[in-house]
């Protein structure tokens, strides 16, 4: 009766400490700081950040959806100016990838690692990932950084 009473407590002290680590794994896991991984926050409505989702794993990255309605405090969080805002923010390595961004564009980011916070297609122009239609624009892929300096990283 004795050992039966100490085998389960042995048990359950065995299957808590198990528990915990796998928590811990699944945190480790659900972090942006596998560079191949892109978080991405989109409102739950939001067809074209889906749509710029499955372009994304269709490139080879893996995402992490999270939907939600505090995009604001978000964008404000990762320091997205006003002005270069879009329907979705992504995480990847450390850089912020706001709005349409093509997946070869992020890869050139990774591959370069510019000094920036990240970059940006503002808005949502037709043609970009995501948002295909019956015409294409032509945009920019902005780069913006700590000191509030914006410039092109390239054009489509
Ligand atoms: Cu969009
Ligand atoms: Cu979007």
């Amino acid at each position: 009766m004795r050992n039966q009473v100490i085998i389960s407590i042995l048990f359950s002290i065995i299957s808590t400490v198990l528990s915990i680590c796998l928590e811990v794994d699944s945190t480790l896991s659900q972090s942006s700081s596998d560079s191949n991984t892109v978080t991405v926050y989109k409102s739950p409505t939001c067809g074209c950040c889906n749509k710029w989702v499955t372009h994304l794993q269709e490139h080879g990255f893996k995402v992490i959806a999270n939907d939600t309605s505090e995009l604001k405090q978000i964008k404000k969080k990762h320091k997205v100016p006003d002005d270069l805002e879009a329907c979705h923010t992504a995480i990847v390595d450390g850089y912020v990838v706001e709005g349409h961004v093509p997946a070869d564009v992020i890869q050139k980011m990774l591959n370069e690692h510019p000094t920036a916070i990240g970059i940006a297609v503002p808005g949502m122009p037709m043609g970009s990932p995501g948002m295909e239609g019956s015409y294409v624009e032509s945009y920019d892929v902005l780069i913006f950084d700590q000191k509030g300096n914006v410039k092109v990283y390239t054009s489509r």
